[in-house]
């Protein structure tokens, strides 16, 4: 039998390429986020002085597994020349390339020394923990304002991250540096215009923005992807209206944020994070301590202006539909606007938050003048809370307040709904005890719920409310009778086979070079072949050009920048092919804006749209899970993997994942790996990290999120986390993967471990099946030894483990690259 693999063998650019190249930039483009404008923006001039570190160098997302090999990334300097702007500042781009290149050779030879006696899989550990300080840049001169002869001044600040390290509280991360303060300063003196451009994947702070006078407009540019320069420059000439929102609060200081001082290494204890802020994360937290934030989460400008209009409220059951018209008031730009309803609900024995997101959409787009008609839904079991007494989802009697605008503080109340009695909406059962008592914050007050007069009031009845019971019995190995039967006629060792990964080399049925990771292709002769499995969530993460010999191995045609390091150099001749050795194969896949700018366009559509062009990439490829979206909550502007995930919002961050699930999904047998299962907040001492947390706020704010886009999408697998949870590994964690996944939300995907989470001193392999974690990742032998020894010593059962086996065979079959073949 003969390896096979779908990638293509022409170097050519693809009408797939250049059909998600435009998707792209239309993507980054609807995420900027325009913070301020006194009129300088559109630029109207077509002389510009460029500055800063992220003007040539500009960083398109992080560092790390979510980091994509595209054929070419779009910069700052490059996008505005395309579109016949002209830069004035060249030396000073050429002198910071200059440096850019001495800091990297400094970086790389460090990393070579620190990596010369690691083995493989430290390599990446040492990295994350060592990441490459993007550097500041010179001061601005006198002669670069001369030569630059122009009124208008674009300062870019680029910060990177990625996964392994958390950000630092500190100048040249998320303060600015002292040089980045006086250029900023110099140019808002010397330009009549002053645009700066943040280019991070996250927050930094922006005190410098109150105390600097003549800084004309700001933009969060995040990291755009492959065409964030094009797309920048699209909102810059003013050719798209900005409508980006945005997915968090910016406080005014970073000790504004409620895990401020004891977050990862702030209060030197990376071991246990206390979630003491309980639910009070983001806006619920800015909202209900009444600290004003310096842009509020949802907050976005346009070059136009919007009037938002309730046409008619339609209350039926517990559904609550409202008809909205928006209409583009202004004169001379389109633009597109997201509305936004927010909820207060009565909090007489549980303490709510001020308001919480139920509903957004964001318009079409919109000439001057133009009106759009919007339809809003939501239910009022969506704003239950968690009673942890009672272990059950309930809603008090009382009024429920409905608020709808342009942002969470620009919103005015729309409809009260009163609800009779207070109702049980759903019946737990407690999980994850915590290991010893959190005290969390309590807000001063709860009263928030005061109707304003004359708006329409509806009643909802307790008996309008259906209760939904859980049943936690425990769960057969498949309901499937072909998949029982062959589950049962498997040995031992087969079983384990397919419930530990297939490592990341070897020869396999199905070959996607690059994957980084794929199930067994040891089963083979019995008709099982591997899957193959690749990383987001910026795009789908493979090498661009291999060679695949005639037995059926990958080799690199270039070898990855990692192998630079130490002793890896020695064992490249192992891994790297030649022409003659074989056929080569492209894999140009897209680099999209990195998923906070994505989540900033606060378009479903956009998302599932951005999610079928990559599934057309995996499916070229012949991948079948894409190891992405990220789902965690921004909890804490230091993590150093934001960039990856979308919101502080767990509802938000739902709608977003089932969004790009839908489209990743549109071709079956192709599917998402929602990911990471979960409070995975932390990046510093990530794998060992206890996120100690009470119930209610795992269930309200952190598992929300991975519920809706479970229950809404139904993606093929899940992704347990590095971290533990009130001490326990995720992946070991029968509460999580089996009574929250599969009894209470139905869950009937797969479920893996994040890669080399288990093992000694981190979960244990055997307890991985036990919880219903199904399979470990990337895996090795010493996985399957330990299973079979367990099974043999009766700490886990062999239908844990057959139900393991059960849910992996039931992916690979359905799965399309083994549809195809056997149809
Ligand atoms: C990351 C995951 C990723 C996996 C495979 C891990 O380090 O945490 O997000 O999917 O590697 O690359």
């Amino acid at each position: 039998m003969k390896t096979k693999v779908r990638a293509v063998t022409s170097g050519k650019i693809s009408n797939r390429e250049k059909e998600n190249k435009v998707l792209a930039r239309k993507a980054a483009s609807e995420g900027i986020v325009l913070l301020k404008n006194n009129g300088v923006l559109p630029i109207n001039k077509k002389n510009i002085a460029l500055y800063g570190n992220g003007a040539r160098k500009t960083i398109k997302g992080g560092t790390g597994s979510g980091d994509v090999q595209e054929r070419h990334s779009v910069s700052i300097e490059e996008g505005l020349e395309h579109s016949g702007f002209i830069i004035n500042t060249k030396k000073y781009i050429d002198d910071f390339d200059l440096l850019y290149q001495s800091e990297f050779k400094k970086w790389d030879e460090n990393i070579q020394r620190l990596a010369k006696n690691a083995g493989p899989n430290e390599i990446f550990e040492i990295i994350s923990k060592n990441q490459f300080h993007f550097p500041i840049g010179r001061k601005i001169l006198e002669e670069d304002i001369i030569a630059s002869n122009c009124d208008t001044a674009i300062y870019v600040i680029a910060r990177q991250a990625g996964e392994g390290k958390d950000r630092r509280h500190e100048s040249g991360d998320y303060q600015i540096t002292e040089v980045e303060y006086d250029n900023i300063k110099l140019i808002a003196d010397r330009y009549k215009n002053t645009i700066i451009i943040i280019n991070i994947g996250g927050m930094i702070d922006l005190t410098f923005v109150d105390e600097i006078q003549g800084i004309d407009a700001l933009l969060y540019f995040v990291q755009g992807g492959q065409e964030g320069g094009s797309a920048l420059t699209d909102i810059l000439s003013g050719k798209v209206s900005p409508s980006g929102k945005l997915t968090d609060t910016w406080g005014k200081n970073y000790l504004d944020y409620p895990s401020s001082d004891t977050y990862s290494y702030m209060n030197k204890d990376v071991t246990n994070e206390e979630y003491k802020e309980g639910i009070y994360v983001g806006y619920r937290y800015f909202d209900s301590f009444q600290v004003q934030p310096r842009y509020e989460f949802g907050y976005g400008m346009s070059y136009t202006d919007f009037s938002i209009k309730v046409k008619q409220i339609d209350v039926k059951k517990e559904d609550i539909n409202i008809n909205i018209i928006v209409q583009n008031t202004g004169e001379k730009y389109c633009g597109k606007e997201v509305v936004q309803l927010y909820v207060s609900a009565p909090g007489k024995r549980l303490p709510r938050e001020y308001q919480s997101l139920v509903a957004f959409k964001k318009t079409e787009i919109l000439k001057p003048g133009e009106e759009h008609e919007i339809l809003l839904t939501f239910k009022l079991s969506d704003v239950a809370a968690y009673d942890e007494e009672h272990a059950a989802w309930i809603l008090e009697e009382g009024s429920y307040i409905i608020r709808m605008g342009n942002s969470s503080r620009n919103t005015k109340q729309i409809a009260q709904v009163i609800l009779e009695d207070s109702v049980q909406v759903e019946k737990a059962t407690n999980i994850c005890k915590v290991q010893k008592s959190l005290n969390e914050i309590i807000p001063p007050t709860f009263e928030w719920a005061q109707a304003d007069p004359g708006i329409p009031s509806f009643v909802i009845l307790k008996k309008d409310i259906l209760c939904k019971e859980n049943n936690y019995n425990k769960l057969p190995i498949t309901t499937d009778k072909t998949l029982r039967k062959l589950v049962h006629s498997l040995t031992l060792k087969e079983l384990t086979k397919l419930i530990v990964g297939g490592g990341q080399s070897g020869k396999n049925k199905n070959l996607t070079p690059g994957a980084v990771g794929r199930t067994t292709s040891a089963l083979w002769k019995k008709g099982i072949p591997n899957i193959n499995m690749t990383d987001g969530p910026a795009g789908v993460n493979v090498q661009q050009k291999s060679i695949v010999t005639s037995r059926g191995r990958e080799k690199y045609l270039e070898l990855p920048p990692f192998f630079n390091y130490g002793f890896l150099k020695k064992i490249a001749f192992l891994v790297k092919g030649n022409e003659k050795q074989g056929t080569v194969h492209y894999q140009f896949c897209t680099a999209w804006p990195v998923a906070t700018l994505m989540a900033q366009t606060w378009n479903l559509d956009l998302l599932q749209e951005v999610g079928k062009g990559i599934s057309k990439e995996l499916d070229e490829i012949g991948a079948t899970l894409w190891l992405a979206p990220g789902m965690n909550i921004h909890r804490n502007p230091l993590c150093g993997r934001n960039f990856e995930y979308y919101s502080e919002d767990p509802y938000l961050t739902g709608k977003l994942a089932a969004a790009i699930t839908k489209g990743v999904q549109s071709i079956p047998g192709i599917g998402t790996t929602i990911k990471h299962f979960v409070c995975n907040n932390q990046e510093d001492n990530r794998m060992y990290v206890s996120s100690d947390i009470n119930e209610r706020a795992l269930r309200e704010i952190y598992l929300k999120g991975f519920r809706i886009a479970v229950e809404e999408s139904k993606p093929l697998a899940v992704m347990t986390s590095y971290n533990r949870l009130n001490g326990i590994y995720t992946a070991n964690s029968y509460d999580l993967c089996t009574k929250v996944l599969r009894n209470e939300w139905g869950y009937c995907g797969l479920v893996m471990s994040d890669w080399y989470s288990t093992g000694e001193g981190k979960a244990d392999y055997a307890a991985c099946a036990k919880a219903g974690n199904d399979i470990i990742m990337p895996g090795d032998a010493k996985a399957r030894k330990a299973i079979i020894k367990s099974i043999k010593q009766k700490d886990i059962e062999i239908e844990d483990v057959k139900r393991c086996a059960a849910n992996v065979l039931h992916l690979v079959f359905s799965s399309k690259v083994y549809t195809e073949e056997n149809d």
